[in-house]
């Protein structure tokens, strides 16, 4: 029987990418290949996102130019899944009736059986149900040729519901994987040759809520800590409100836990907190960012914030521009506030206009610029730890790493040096990456 060959496109959060890449080692395990394009695969597979309207505005963008592909080609199958198929369900095929399967974020192992289905004649097949658990978040995606970093997604769904937010909606009820499945895939990895994880959860710092046994966030670090052959702990996301001094404690007991802590604030004012539920203030906010760079001085700290949320006046929107100018962070991520169907907020009056959300997303975005461009111009000349990931984006040449702290470092060098530690001095830096040159000693560089 001829090779069959998929393609998968993938929007959204670090989430979504990992999500496709248990999908890819389904479909694998099936005889399936990955293709190079849409033009040359049999299975055309989109990974939606919807958490803003403009990440539903491309997907469905993507769904047009598939149509004519889909006309030359009919036995070619379309599948939408993910967020944004969990929230519209069939509604999508009333838009796109030329799709073959839609399924949403909790039934994703089903995939290959639908995929059958259509091939015996179905059309339009569905799948959107929310379960206790998801069978495909323990399919372990074992690294191409030369990966050395891996996702591991140690729990599922959110139950914070933020006012703006259509997450929970979509992903369903918090649930955490138990450690111990969580440890024997980190070490499958390991053995694999993966050396940095980032663990993946909406609010890692609530992991263990539902387990017995009372496990936490802290005490599965600790154990990951140990395992041998991973070099390196990255995690996302945190809830400020659930950032322990247990937590905090662990960037310095923890040798291979990286200097590095995404932070979402979405807003420097109290009142807008409030109204988008989110449980803290910015003086609770401000007393974590000083707690964290206490125990650990060079950590480096990114945050996601929302400008234009229902109600914030200039005063308010201001207040985040001065906790940024507080916090200096290292990065952030800034987006205008878009209704979502069935959130709290989307019922919020007092909306803002868009014109005044995009003048106040442009100050806080070139603020940003300033900030960032300023933390890396202090690596100028400085040594880094860095783990070659890869080749360069921008040159084949050259390869690229990480710092700890989550810089990205482009570097001239063979490419047997993928996948080792090295120490670099910076050479020159820029806005979103410094330029480095490989040293030949290697120091230890913890908080
Ligand atoms: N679990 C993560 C965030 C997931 S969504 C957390 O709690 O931080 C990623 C980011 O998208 C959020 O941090 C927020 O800044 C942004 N976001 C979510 N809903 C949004 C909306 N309706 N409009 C604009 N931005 C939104
Ligand atoms: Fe959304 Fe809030 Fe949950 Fe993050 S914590 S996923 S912002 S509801
Ligand atoms: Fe992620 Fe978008 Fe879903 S941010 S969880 S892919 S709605």
């Amino acid at each position: 029987m001829r090779t069959k060959y998929f393609y998968i496109h993938t929007f959204g959060c670090q989430m979504n990418v990992h999500d496709s890449e248990q999908l890819a080692e389904m479909l694998k395990a099936r005889g399936y290949q990955k293709a190079d394009s849409v033009e040359t695969s049999d299975l055309v597979i989109i990974n939606t996102c919807c958490v803003r309207e403009k990440a539903e505005q491309k997907a469905f963008s993507m769904m047009g130019r598939l149509r004519r592909l889909k006309r030359d080609n009919p036995g070619l199958i379309l599948c939408v899944v993910g967020c944004m198929a969990q929230q519209r369900g069939r509604d999508i095929l009333k838009r796109v009736p030329y799709l073959d399967i839609v399924v949403g974020t909790h039934n994703l192992h089903h995939l290959p059986r639908m995929i059958s289905e259509v091939e015996g004649g179905r059309k339009g097949v569905t799948e959107i149900g929310f379960h206790e658990s998801i069978a495909s978040m323990d399919v372990i995606s074992l690294p191409g040729d030369n990966g050395v970093t891996a996702f591991v997604s140690i729990m599922q769904g959110c139950d914070n519901f933020c006012a703006y937010c259509i997450v929970p909606y979509v992903r369903g009820r918090e649930m955490s994987r138990e450690s111990s499945d969580i440890i024997r895939e980190i070490e499958t990895l390991a053995a694999h040759g993966v050396k940095e994880v980032t663990l993946l959860g909406q609010n890692v710092n609530s992991f263990g809520k539902n387990l017995s046994g009372g496990q936490h966030f802290p005490a599965l670090l600790e154990r990951i800590g140990e395992i041998p052959g991973i070099e390196r702990i990255r995690f996302t996301t945190s809830h400020p409100k659930d950032l322990s001094d247990h937590l905090i404690r662990c960037f310095t007991t923890i040798g291979t836990l990286c200097e590095h802590i995404h932070l979402p604030v979405q807003s420097g004012s109290d009142a807008i907190l409030r109204r988008m539920k989110r449980g803290y203030r910015a003086g609770d906010y401000l007393e974590r960012v000083e707690r964290l760079r206490e125990a650990c001085p060079g950590i480096s700290i990114t945050s996601d914030i929302i400008v234009g949320f229902p109600g914030e006046s200039d005063g308010e929107f201001q207040k985040t521009i001065d906790l940024m100018g507080k916090v200096r962070f290292d990065n952030t991520f800034s987006f205008v506030y878009s209704d979502r169907p069935g959130t709290a907020a989307e019922g919020y009056d007092r909306k803002v206009e868009r014109q005044v959300q995009i003048e106040r997303l442009t100050v806080l975005q070139s603020l940003q610029a300033g900030h960032t461009e300023e933390k890396n111009r202090k690596m100028h000349g400085t040594a880094a730890e860095i783990l070659i990931e890869g080749f360069s984006k921008n040159e084949r040449t050259d390869l690229m790493g990480r710092t700890r702290t989550n810089t990205i470092v482009n570097v001239r060098g063979n490419r047997d040096l993928i996948g080792n530690l090295e120490m670099v001095k910076i050479t020159e830096t820029y806005m979103h990456s410094v330029r480095g040159e490989l040293l030949a000693k290697k120091e230890a560089l913890t908080c």
